[in-house]
């Protein structure tokens, strides 16, 4: 393909100049927006007589045409293009020949590229949205079933008080929640237009930008034609909304991983969520929840390029730039992979209540409340804390539970001690006890998955 600055130049490009400088490779994906971008541009041109309105249309209709052809597979991307927007470009003027070379004015690809890459991640922010939305709506159907089926909370891995399966869900939904929040505040903030900073410095045609920003839903034309063309904040809040998404998945990712396995056995995953081994006929392997965890590490390693590729660069534009797109495109599809998977994984699982049930029974996960009962009854904490180590320390010598050990035991170690200790320590009213606001009582549970439900209808 001959090159557009051939006239500055003598001699042509190395091949392999042209294979390193180009990004047609990964930039095509964003073949529609630059499309938009330009009939926006072109329409602008026209209304505001810079081009003439006849040029206009014929531009707009040709650059639907060319879409279309793309869509269809009928027209294919050059590979040796430097980039999909000067593919386009040549395309229409292959096609055109004046017109087609009247649509750059006015533009320059740094303004062009920034706006490109806005529609496009823009579009992946709401489709992300909606994947998350998906998984809260599957946690709070769950967590709804599982309301009442007590398991032991942790703390240290170390079995601490009861709380419920639903209860541990609904503190993944307030982590995406949280998500959905910050993806829909970067797409705020990402949702001004640079159209028309041309290559750094504006232009001296009478261009209107706010057309241009109105016309492709933007909130308004950025503010400074510099920081327009050379920002990328956006692509980096994605990134970290993204890594969070990312850091948040892999937590239940791990979590699961454990509840599979024979020592805790709380989940059962459906065959098709599994996979089993090429060696030991008995295995059933998380891998889907091991790859989510993985691939983690993709998503931070995609947050720290976009990050450091940006630390040393002067104003404004600068090739290092290119460099933006594979990243986080890699990180959009990575946590859209994950999304697609992991929920209905969660939706197919079974949930072993009665192992869960009975991991809860061992460990004197109700300690605490036999010491708060000793509280109600005028002990001081600290005196009734010592008092149920001591106890506890009794049964595992004996090997009771706090729930077998017999009440003169239970006197000989402090006499305010009565029958209904045994009420007290009965793990269903530990937990439905714990009613102040946002602990695991059923009552408490329901109306955590009612807020969130609440929650999602706004973002719709
Ligand atoms: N392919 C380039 C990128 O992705 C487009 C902008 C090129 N601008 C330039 N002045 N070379 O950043």
């Amino acid at each position: 393909m001959g090159k557009l600055w051939a006239g500055r130049f003598l001699k042509e490009e190395d091949p392999r100049v042209n294979d390193f400088n180009s990004s047609v490779s990964f930039d095509q994906r964003m073949f529609r927006e630059d499309i938009a971008g330009s009939i926006a541009h072109a329409s602008m041109l026209g209304a505001q007589g810079v081009i003439s309105p006849d040029e206009a249309q014929a531009i707009t209709s040709e650059l639907e045409r060319i879409r279309a052809e793309l869509e269809q597979g009928r027209l294919s991307i050059d590979p040796t293009a430097e980039d999909i927007h000067m593919f386009i470009e040549a395309e229409l003027t292959a096609r055109l020949g004046d017109a087609g070379k009247r649509l750059h004015t006015a533009r320059s690809r740094n303004d062009q590229v920034a706006l490109d890459f806005r529609l496009y991640l823009r579009g992946e922010i709401q489709a992300i949205a909606a994947q998350v939305r998906e998984l809260l709506s599957t946690l709070c159907a769950l967590a709804e079933e599982h309301a009442s089926t007590v398991m032991p909370g942790y703390t240290h891995l170390q079995r601490a008080q009861p709380i419920t399966f639903g209860h541990h869900l609904m503190a993944y939904a307030q982590m995406l929640l949280r998500d959905l929040g910050r993806l829909e505040d970067c797409r705020k903030r990402m949702n001004f237009s640079p159209l028309g900073c041309g290559a750094l410095a504006g232009t001296t045609y009478p261009i209107d930008r706010f057309q241009t920003a109105d016309q492709l839903g933007f909130a308004g034309p950025m503010l400074n034609s510099l920081d327009g063309v050379s920002d990328r904040d956006f692509c980096i809040e994605l990134g970290s909304a993204l890594s969070l998404i990312m850091l948040h998945l892999s937590r239940l990712s791990e979590e699961i991983i454990l509840w599979c396995s024979w020592e805790f056995k709380f989940v059962e995953l459906d065959d098709a969520y599994a996979t089993g081994s090429s060696i030991m006929p008995q295995k059933k392997n998380p891998d889907v929840a091991e790859l989510i965890r993985g691939k983690t590490g993709r998503v931070y390693g995609d947050l720290i390029t976009l990050l450091t590729m940006m630390k040393g660069l002067p104003l404004a534009y600068n090739k290092d730039m290119q460099e933006d797109k594979e990243a986080i495109f890699d990180a959009v599809d990575t946590v859209k992979l994950c999304l697609l998977t992991v929920t209905p994984m969660l939706g197919t699982m079974t949930v072993l209540k009665e192992n869960m049930r009975a991991a809860a029974a061992k460990g004197f996960i109700n300690a605490t409340d036999c010491a708060d009962y000793l509280v109600k009854r005028g002990l001081p904490f600290r005196d009734a804390y010592k008092a149920v180590g001591t106890l506890v320390a009794l049964c595992i010598r004996e090997g009771q539970t706090l729930e077998s050990l017999p009440l003169e035991q239970y006197r000989e170690i402090c006499p305010l001690f009565g029958e209904d200790v045994y009420q007290a320590i009965d793990l269903e009213n530990c937990v439905n006890g714990r009613k102040a606001a946002g602990g695991p009582a059923r009552e408490n549970v329901l109306a955590q998955i009612a807020w969130v439900k609440e929650q999602l209808k706004y973002g719709e």
